[in-house]
């Protein structure tokens, strides 16, 4: 079958199996920040935005995607130009074996997104589906804390992402008892 996407603010079209999940179709493509963990939506680590909210894209069929705008954080900034977010998780010392960090940054994206005036209590909620063994989630709630106070000093807007944040009961969307 064939469907068509935005990958990055590129439109694609591609010929896919029904059964092909997303995240097989991002890596083929060379999207290689969206990562293989469990394969069973249980940690995180494949996520990517789909018109701004955050799925476990190894549960989500690429052909759910068809007509939607996917983001991952190739699509977020450069190391010569990082986001905001990126870059506090830098500075704070977030990043240290760094397979759960593209899926931080984009389910702290999703937040930020909302409220740039996050509680601690509402970051760690945010990152509660992204399983990290490395950092024990104090750094990464720092460097989203940070980022969220320059951002909303500095009148932070994204160009180029979706606005849509309609509802999204996809399968690929996190359990509520995961968050
Ligand atoms: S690979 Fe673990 S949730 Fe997708
Ligand atoms: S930094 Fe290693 S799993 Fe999170």
């Amino acid at each position: 079958m064939k469907i068509d996407l935005t990958i990055n603010g590129a439109a694609h079209s591609f010929e896919v199996h029904p059964g092909t999940l997303l995240m097989e179709l991002l890596r083929k493509e060379g999207v290689f920040s969206v990562k293989h963990g469990c394969e069973t939506g249980e940690c995180g680590t494949c996520t990517v935005l789909i018109d701004g909210r955050s799925i476990n894209s190894c549960i989500y069929l690429a052909a759910q995607a068809h007509g939607k705008s996917i983001v991952t954080v190739e699509g977020l900034g450069t190391p010569e130009k990082m986001h905001p977010i990126q870059a506090a998780f830098v500075e704070t010392g977030a990043v240290q074996c760094g397979y759960c960090t593209p899926a931080m940054v984009l389910a702290s994206h999703e937040l930020l997104s909302q409220n740039l005036e996050p509680t601690e209590a509402d970051v760690r909620d945010a990152l509660s589906g992204q399983l990290c063994r490395c950092t024990g989630y104090v750094k990464p709630v720092e460097a989203v804390m940070l980022a969220a106070r320059r951002m909303k000093e500095g009148g932070h807007r994204e160009e180029g992402l979706s606005s849509h944040r309609e509802a999204d009961d996809s399968p690929g969307r996190r359990q509520a008892s995961l968050r």
